[in-house]
C-alpha cells in the first residue's frame, strides 16, 4: 500500500491510502486531511496499523514536531485509532474533538488531556486558516459525531458523508451523489435518524467550495446542490423506515 498526497484546496493535503481487498473490485480509500498553518491541524489520524503509512506521508509535507491540533468525526478506528501513535512522535499535538466524544471516550483513551471543542468553536491555525468544529450528532453515525470547516477555502471537511467505494481522483467535480447512495446501499453505515437530513441542509447553509471526503475524492463542484441532493436521499431512506415499521415490516 502507499499513501499519496495532493494539495485539494490552499494548503489542504489530502493523504490517501486505497485498499483493494475493502469491497472488491472497486476497493476502498482512507484519506486524512493536513490543514496547513502556523498550527498545523490533521483530520483523522487513520487507522493504527496504518500510522507508518501516514507518519511518512505527513513528514513528507510537514516535520512531524510542527503538528499542533489533531481532529476527526467521530469516535472509530479510521478516524482516531492511531491518536495515541501521533501524541508520542508530535509533542506540540493535542487532540480536539466535541464535548460528547471527549466526555463519552477520548478523555479516557487518550494519552494527553484533549481540548474539548463546543459546538460552532473555532481553532485559529494562523497563517489566516481557521478551522470551525460543528457537532453533527448521529449524522451519518455516532452519538459523538462531528465536522469541521476550514472558513479561508470553504473546505467542508465531511468526514463518513458521501462514502464512496473506488480510487478515484483526488479532486472532482463530477457526480459523488450517486456514488454516495451506492455506498449507503452497500454498507448501510448510517444510522437513520429523524434529524439527519436537516443536519446535512445546514452544512449546506455554509455554502462550501470544497468537499473534503474520508472514502472518496474530494469534491470541487456545486456543493450545496450535492449536501441538499444527500440530505433528500436520507430523508427518502428515513420515511420508507418508518413506513416500513408501521406496516409490520422488516426494513
Ligand atoms: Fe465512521
Ligand atoms: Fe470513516
Amino acid at each position: 500500500m502507499e499513501t499519496k498526497i495532493s494539495e485539494i484546496a490552499n494548503g489542504i493535503y489530502r493523504l490517501s491510502t486505497y485498499v483493494p481487498q475493502i469491497a472488491p473490485p472497486a476497493g476502498f480509500t482512507f484519506n486524512q486531511f493536513l490543514i496547513l498553518g502556523d498550527e498545523p491541524l490533521m483530520f483523522h489520524t487513520g487507522l493504527r496499523k496504518m500510522f507508518p503509512l501516514n507518519r511518512d506521508a505527513v513528514s513528507r509535507i510537514i516535520p512531524l514536531e510542527r503538528l499542533r491540533w489533531i481532529t476527526w468525526g467521530h469516535y472509530e478506528a479510521d478516524e482516531c485509532g492511531a491518536m495515541n501513535e501521533w501524541l508520542a512522535v508530535s509533542p506540540q499535538a493535542q487532540l480536539a474533538h466535541g464535548y460528547t466524544g471527549c466526555n463519552v471516550s477520548v478523555n479516557d483513551m487518550a494519552d494527553r488531556t484533549p481540548r474539548e471543542l463546543k459546538d460552532g468553536e473555532v481553532i485559529d491555525l494562523g497563517g489566516g486558516k481557521r478551522v470551525r468544529y460543528i457537532d453533527t450528532p448521529h449524522t451519518p453515525h455516532g452519538w459523538d459525531a462531528g465536522v469541521v470547516y476550514e472558513e479561508s477555502t470553504g473546505t467542508l471537511l465531511c468526514g463518513d458523508l458521501f462514502t464512496q467505494l473506488g480510487d478515484g481522483p483526488a479532486l472532482t467535480d463530477g457526480d459523488i451523489v450517486g456514488p454516495a447512495i451506492a455506498g449507503e446501499d452497500l454498507f448501510k453505515y448510517s444510522g437513520l435518524s429523524p434529524n439527519m437530513g436537516a443536519t446535512i441542509r445546514d452544512l449546506a447553509k455554509l455554502a462550501p467550495r470544497t468537499l473534503a471526503l474520508m472514502h472518496g475524492s474530494s469534491f470541487s463542484g456545486d456543493c450545496q446542490a450535492a449536501l441538499h441532493a444527500l440530505a433528500d436521499d436520507y430523508d427518502r431512506r428515513t420515511a420508507d423506515f418508518r413506513q416500513a415499521i408501521m406496516e409490520g415490516k422488516n426494513a
